[in-house]
């Protein structure tokens, strides 16, 4: 699939307040500086949609674009920050999992991972939380230029055994960089079948 056209429409904190949900959705999670903003600037080549920075802690809200006039893509703020008060942790974790758990036209979220990161817990607790909700996703190793092919292998080797501690099958797995733009096919070619199988309207 090609985005031809991609368009910012709202931030929200809210998910309730967020665009008519009669499109199907596709959202973006992961921890806070995984490359989620620049991965959607990547997939629809527009340097600047969504807002990246190097400080972790970016994106603080519920961000919507309409893609195609067609379907949603959604980033979201990271999850983990460890900066910020606890309180507004807090907040950010009750507005991302109503969001997840509530947004009736979510097809699928895409969970990010740093390639360069062994499993760790955050993530793990964060999609056994998913698989107990039923909330269908897959995920996306970023950041993969920054590993040399064959170390960036083994480091995916092992992160699948350890998920595979968790489960019994693994989700569906992309590879992406934002810097050599890498993934993007596969990613977007994924959520085309999907919207051929899924109409939430
Ligand atoms: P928050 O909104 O803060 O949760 O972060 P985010 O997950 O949206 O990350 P963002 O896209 O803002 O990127 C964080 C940093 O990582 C920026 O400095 C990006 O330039 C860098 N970055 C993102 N993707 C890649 C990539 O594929 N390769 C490399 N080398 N750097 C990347
Ligand atoms: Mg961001």
């Amino acid at each position: 699939m090609e985005i031809i056209k991609s368009k910012f429409l709202t931030s929200n904190t809210d998910y309730r307040k967020c665009p008519e949900p009669n499109l199907n959705e596709y959202a973006f999670i992961g921890r806070s500086n995984v490359g989620k903003s620049s991965l959607i600037n990547m997939l629809t080549n527009n340097k600047s949609i969504a807002k990246i920075s190097s400080t972790p802690g970016k994106t603080q809200t519920i961000n919507h674009f309409i893609i195609n006039n067609n379907w949603y893509l959604v980033d979201l703020p990271g999850y983990g920050y460890a900066k910020c008060s606890k309180k507004l942790r807090a907040s950010f974790k009750q507005m991302i999992e109503q969001y997840i758990l509530k947004r009736q036209n979510l097809v699928n979220l895409f969970v990010l991972i740093d390639s360069r990161h062994d499993a760790q817990n955050i993530d793990i607790e964060f999609m056994n939380w998913l698989g107990n909700k039923n909330i269908p996703f897959g995920i996306i190793f970023t950041k993969s230029d920054k590993l040399g092919v064959n170390v960036l292998d083994n480091k995916l080797d092992q992160y699948k055994k350890s998920l595979l501690e968790y489960w019994e099958t693994l989700p569906p797995i992309f590879v992406s960089s934002a810097v050599k733009k890498t993934g993007k096919k596969e990613i977007l070619d994924y959520i085309g079948d999907l919207n051929k199988k899924i109409n939430v309207n």
